[in-house]
């Protein structure tokens, strides 16, 4: 098997609480754009922490290169190459761009090795060299959205999970958010996405993934879950127009 992550029947939830998680599966391939979607409380937000080790895995398996993760913290996870870029995008709002930048490779030992990688971020997205000395707070949301999607960048990961990337910005700068994710996807990096506009990230995604109770309904090329009927009646506001 060539997939890079496989989620296989996994069960999860907050606590003692119920399963929030209930069969859920997907499998990654090297260097595509999969994209999650299904309704609001779903589970698709709780199916990223389980991947990342935020939330334990009851039952089921997550490998990774064909290892098991279970039982690591997300420390462990993300140095093994799974980054992931929460709904709030967790910058550090009194810290400049160039500081946020240097966080995302707080892990390495290197110093200038750090400010490598931090320049070569720089000169991949200008918009953060210009604003390099800008508190991160004070920048607009798509730019901090940019911000936070090019920090994982630093630690050079295999697989990065954002969870609604496009949330709360103006419709113009969300196509940005998918040419970001495409540069990401140009160097290598295995882009998991959870998008509320599903027809709209499943445009933008090779891979898709239909989560609905818990549980894994469909998964396919992105356009056959575009083009399946039923897909299309419940999740994706209708049937298109002949
Ligand atoms: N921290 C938490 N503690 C307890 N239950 C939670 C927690 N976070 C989420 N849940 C519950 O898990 C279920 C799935 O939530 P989740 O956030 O994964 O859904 P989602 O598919 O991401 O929804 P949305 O589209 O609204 O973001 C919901 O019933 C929610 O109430
Ligand atoms: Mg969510």
């Amino acid at each position: 098997m060539s997939e890079l992550l496989e989620v296989k029947d996994i069960v999860a939830g907050y606590g003692d609480g119920p399963a929030i998680l209930n069969g859920a599966s997907l499998t990654v391939q090297p260097g595509k754009v999969h994209c999650i979607i299904g309704p609001n409380g779903a589970g698709k937000s709780t199916l990223l922490k389980a991947i990342c080790g935020m939330l334990p895995v009851r039952s089921g398996n997550v490998r990774f290169k064909g290892e098991s993760l279970a039982g690591l913290r997300p420390d462990q996870i993300l140095q093994k190459g799974i980054c992931f870029v929460p709904q709030e995008r967790a910058l550090f709002p009194k810290m400049t761009v160039r500081e946020n930048l240097r966080m995302g490779g707080f892990s390495l030992k290197d110093q200038s090795d750090l400010e490598r990688r931090v320049d070569e971020i720089e000169e991949q997205f200008p918009i953060l060299k210009e604003r390099r000395d800008q508190h991160a707070g004070t920048m607009s949301g798509g730019q901090q959205q940019t911000l936070a999607m090019a920090r994982t960048m630093i630690l050079r990961p295999d697989i990065v999970m954002l969870d609604e990337p496009s949330l709360g910005l103006a419709p113009k700068i969300v196509q940005q958010v998918f040419d970001i994710m495409k540069v990401m996807a140009d160097t290598g990096i295995t882009i998991l996405i959870v998008e509320q506009n599903a027809l709209l990230g499943l445009r933008n995604a090779d891979w898709g993934l239909v989560l609905d109770l818990g549980r894994s309904l469909f998964e396919g090329p992105a356009n056959d879950v575009l083009e399946d009927d039923r897909i299309q009646e419940l999740y994706l506001g209708g049937k298109k127009v002949a």
